[in-house]
């Protein structure tokens, strides 16, 4: 397991202008979460970083729906969505927003530097403006049909069906999102980043070198992008919500939400320095840390062409070392949609199931959209919940605890050697922090805790064909012993294990078990990790079944938002 290297994490900085629901957490929160978990308890330097995107269309029309001033509405979803990571245990060292002066600072000189080494284009055309609102139409202020995959609701700047990125102009049948009307086209001038400049670049670096490192989805996506050429885009905006742009022409002008938002990352991690005494630059400048953005399908075109322009344009930074993008995660067999209200809003869920922030992270993990879109059903959620959590994992550690008080009053006994005739066993069950390892370090989620669980599948079998519970009757304490000193390094491995993919529950099992947390490096059979004498608390419930009345009273919830 790779230890000692600098890793800088990021998730995609949602915006703020709604609460967080399921799927987000399932495409960029929780595998980012796992994997800097994973990172950390490995012994690397980690910095995980995000913040709430504050700029943009997204956030102006929301203002606009809830008569509010943007400065209103990203104020009350920045806690909201803040509140919700903290509760779900992803675990960012810094968690900023764009609002903030550092970040308007950090950005406006990125776009500084790039003007003065003449890297832009400055264009005078004609764009879409709704004269009733005498407002031009950027980005989502828009919605039209996608001119790549025929999709109706294709916003301005991006169609969130296919993925691609558009300028409003592309869009077939546009029509505003203020007015409802057909707009106009108005002449203005911006600034554009020449992307197709940059395409022996991409070339080189992508499709030459990524080619079976990056996920097949991700790799496909950008390859086709690049093979049918790259137009330039504009960087700015006639918008009055943003970040002004830093220019004597810039009037009224604002940088656009995807130059400014990736580069929130890099300003997160600064002020994630400032707080704790760090240095920000080698987390973004040196070249053997390693960056990762964790995103869902619709950002890939910004993370994996856009931003590295940026990056390479500016100098003197890194390039993502890997983009695992997910695919989508749908409810109950149909997209979620915010504005159709079908959706699992992470705040309702906390309230309606408080102590199952882990259950949720599980059937997340289980049923990821790793490669392909997935479907999230409420009895599907329960059934995991019920059999696998509570019944394989929750189980097994309950029985090996309350065996361990009934037989020795929680003191783990008398330490196995090579002459006992399950000895071999113990090579399985330390065999699965390198297994999971290597799952995580090809961001195969499912799989990782599809192996955690097994062994606590491997626990309860080993128990079942043991049966502790008869030998003891039958006098047999040296064999029950043995036995038992065996379940209780599987019920510590499964604690140290359980950290990067349920964290909630590792806190409560080190409790109990009365264990310090330890390197998955550190760990080896020479070494047991719960040791004779060691004494341990009394068992408390882990998890709990789950009740056909509480998802009955959810698909009705969801029922009546249709
Ligand atoms: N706010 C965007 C979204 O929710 C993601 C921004 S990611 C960043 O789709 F790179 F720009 F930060
Ligand atoms: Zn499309």
């Amino acid at each position: 397991m790779v230890s000692n290297q600098r890793y800088t994490i990021t998730s995609a900085l949602p915006y703020t202008n709604g609460p967080l629901h399921i799927g987000h957490l399932a495409g960029a929160y929780i595998p980012a979460d796992i994997y800097a978990r994973f990172k950390r308890i490995t012994g690397n330097d980690v910095v995980y970083v995000c913040g709430s995107d504050e700029h943009g269309v997204a956030i102006s029309i929301k203002a606009k729906a809830e008569k509010k001033s943007p400065k209103e509405i990203i104020d009350k979803y920045h806690v909201i969505i803040k509140n919700s990571f903290k509760s779900f245990g992803i675990s960012f060292d810094n968690y900023s927003r764009t609002s903030n002066k550092i970040h308007h600072e950090t950005a406006s000189k990125f776009f500084v530097d790039l003007e003065k080494k003449n890297l832009f284009e400055i264009k005078t055309s004609k764009q879409l403006f709704d004269p009733k609102e005498n407002q031009f139409l950027a980005d989502r202020f828009v919605e039209g049909t996608c001119p790549n995959c025929g999709y109706e609701h294709a916003y301005g700047d991006q169609c969130e069906n296919c993925g691609s990125s558009l300028n409003p102009t592309d869009l077939i049948n546009p029509k505003s999102k203020l007015s409802g009307e057909k707009p106009l086209m108005k002449k203005t001038t911006h600034w554009y980043l020449p992307l197709g400049d940059y395409e022996n670049f991409l070339k080189e670096w992508i499709i030459k070198d990524k080619k079976n490192k990056w996920k097949v989805n991700v790799y496909g996506q950008v390859k086709s992008w690049i093979d049918g050429g790259l137009e330039s885009r504009a960087i700015t905006r006639d918008l009055d919500w943003g970040i002004p742009v830093p220019h004597k022409d810039g009037n009224g002008k604002v940088l656009y939400v995807w130059f400014d938002a990736p580069i929130g990352y890099i300003s997160s991690t600064k002020e994630w320095a400032q707080k704790n005494g760090k240095n920000w630059e080698p987390y973004w400048k040196d070249p053997k840390t390693k960056l990762i953005h964790f995103i869902g399908k619709d950002n890939i075109v910004f993370h994996s062409i856009i931003f590295p322009i940026i990056l390479k344009a500016k100098g003197n930074y890194i390039l993502p070392e890997n983009v695992p993008a997910n695919e989508f995660l749908n409810l109950e067999g149909e997209k979620i949609s915010t504005s159709k209200n079908w959706a699992i809003w992470l705040h309702e869920y906390l309230i309606d199931f408080p102590e199952l922030e882990d259950s949720l992270r599980y059937v997340l993990t289980v049923n990821a959209p790793e490669s392909k879109d997935n479907d999230f059903t409420w009895k599907d959620f329960q059934a995991r919940n019920n059999n696998e959590l509570v019944a394989i994992l929750g189980n097994f550690i309950n029985r090996v605890l309350v065996l361990t008080h009934k037989y020795y009053q929680g003191i783990v006994p008398k330490q196995i050697d090579e002459n006992c005739e399950d000895f071999k066993i113990l090579d399985e069950i330390f065999s699965y922090p390198e297994k999971i390892s290597k799952s995580l370090d090809n961001y195969k989620f499912r799989e990782g805790i599809n192996t955690f669980l097994d062994l606590a599948r491997l626990g309860n079998k080993y128990l079942a064909e043991k049966e502790p519970w008869k030998l003891i009757k039958l006098g047999n304490k040296e064999r029950v012993s043995e036995i038992m000193f065996i379940s209780l390094q599987t019920c510590a491995m499964l604690t140290v294990l359980s950290e990067p993919f349920l964290p909630k529950t590792s806190k409560k099992l080190e409790k109990i078990l009365n264990l310090k947390r330890i390197n998955w490096n550190h760990i080896t059979k020479t070494k047991f990790l719960i040791n004779s004498e060691h004494i341990i608390n009394e068992p408390e419930l882990i998890f709990r079944k789950i009740e056909d009345e509480e998802i009955e009273k959810q698909l009705n919830k969801l029922k009546g938002s249709n």
